[in-house]
């Protein structure tokens, strides 16, 4: 089963050709990461306009490099939520386009199903069931998966996800957008115990999260501080890493205490840090497991995942057996929800 996949949710228009025998095929991407820089965080309008601008050229691209003809697409899957309402509607649009013209089944699939599948694009990718620590800009949550289209949810954040929490410290120690990577960089040149943050609910005992204190945190510390010099943004961006790092970390472990599950996936854009790798890959070790990381250009948002969520669910019967072309977004969805609708339309 060969099916295309759209990601249009928010700064990334992703196109992708998945096939269930021979795998990923053609996957084209373009990031507005430097047209939204300068406001310091996602315009919507804009966002939804460079959709349209990148839509067509990206899905010619994507064909192109996976050599494959309309003749040999058997499905299309959109992103249909949770994420920004125009900026949805683009890939939404062109999906149910394209399918009345080629008279082809279109799925509305969930952002987050996947972020949560991309570990299996890889070169070992995890088998069923595993834990599921998903960490993106929107998103901090420990699903317990144990098929494609069955996932409970274990724990997620009160607040702010850990991508928001990394994009607003880095806006207070003056770095731009996104500030997952930033301060990862600055990070590496910071000491450790020079500051130290609190890790909010590390003892709750349950699986949920809690991150604005954090940010809040780091305000009040600059507030303390005389100037805030290079080393000093180094030092709390170090500390600030390695709180947000501990946290998942802890929390995550627990999961597989509870769970019994012996296998960790991570993914979502935070997922491409470095340090929260090997702080994961140390405490999960110690419990015998063993952590799966979709490939690093997979980690932030992309066609593939959509593509290949479409795929899977196609290949398992997952996918309505009419669909009618009427289509809809979800701008907030629960992934739990969604799973559960009989009708994805
Ligand atoms: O998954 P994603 O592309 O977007 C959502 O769907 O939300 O994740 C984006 C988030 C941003 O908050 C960004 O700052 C963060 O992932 N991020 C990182 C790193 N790379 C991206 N956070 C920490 N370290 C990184 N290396």
């Amino acid at each position: 089963m060969r099916v295309l996949g759209i990601e249009s949710s928010c700064d990334e228009t992703g196109i992708a050709v998945y096939d269930t025998e021979s795998g990923l095929l053609g996957d084209a991407l373009h990031s507005q990461i430097a047209r939204h820089a300068e406001y310091g965080g996602v315009v919507p309008e804009l966002a939804s306009r460079d959709h349209i601008r990148h839509i067509i050229p990206l899905l010619k691209a994507a064909f192109a490099q996976a050599n494959t003809t309309w003749d040999d697409i058997d499905g299309i899957a959109y992103t249909r939520g949770p994420g920004l309402a125009g900026a949805l509607l683009v890939g939404a649009s062109v999906a149910a386009g394209l399918a009345l013209a080629r008279n082809l089944p279109v799925l509305g699939v969930h952002h987050l199903e996947g972020h949560l599948l991309s570990p299996l694009l890889s070169k070992n990718p995890p088998q069923f069931p595993f834990v599921a620590l998903l960490v993106s800009g929107g998103n901090t949550q420990l699903m317990r998966v144990d098929s494609v289209g069955k996932y409970t949810l274990l724990g997620e954040t009160l607040d702010d996800a850990a991508g928001e929490a990394f994009d607003k410290t880095a806006k207070l120690l003056g770095l731009g957008y996104p500030g997952g990577p930033q301060i990862a960089e600055l990070a590496a040149k910071g000491n450790s115990g020079v500051f130290n943050f609190p890790r909010p609910l590390l003892h709750s005992g349950d699986l949920n999260f809690s991150f604005s204190g954090l940010k809040t945190a780091v305000m009040t510390q600059i507030r303390k501080l005389p100037s805030l010099d290079e080393q000093s943004k180094a030092d709390l961006a170090k500390a600030f890493e390695e709180a947000v790092c501990d946290i998942l970390a802890s929390k995550a472990s627990n999961a597989m205490r509870q769970t019994g599950l012996k296998r960790l996936v991570v993914a979502g854009g935070v997922g491409a840090n470095q340090s929260l790798r090997a702080t994961l890959d140390k405490k999960i070790h110690r419990l015998k497991g063993e952590t799966f990381y979709p490939p690093l250009s997979l980690c932030t948002d992309n066609g593939a995942m959509i593509a290949l969520t479409g795929a899977l669910r196609m290949k398992e019967g997952l996918w309505p057996e009419t669909s009618d072309l009427s289509f809809s977004v979800r701008p907030r969805w629960p992934l739990s929800f969604a799973v559960s609708e009989k009708e994805n339309h």
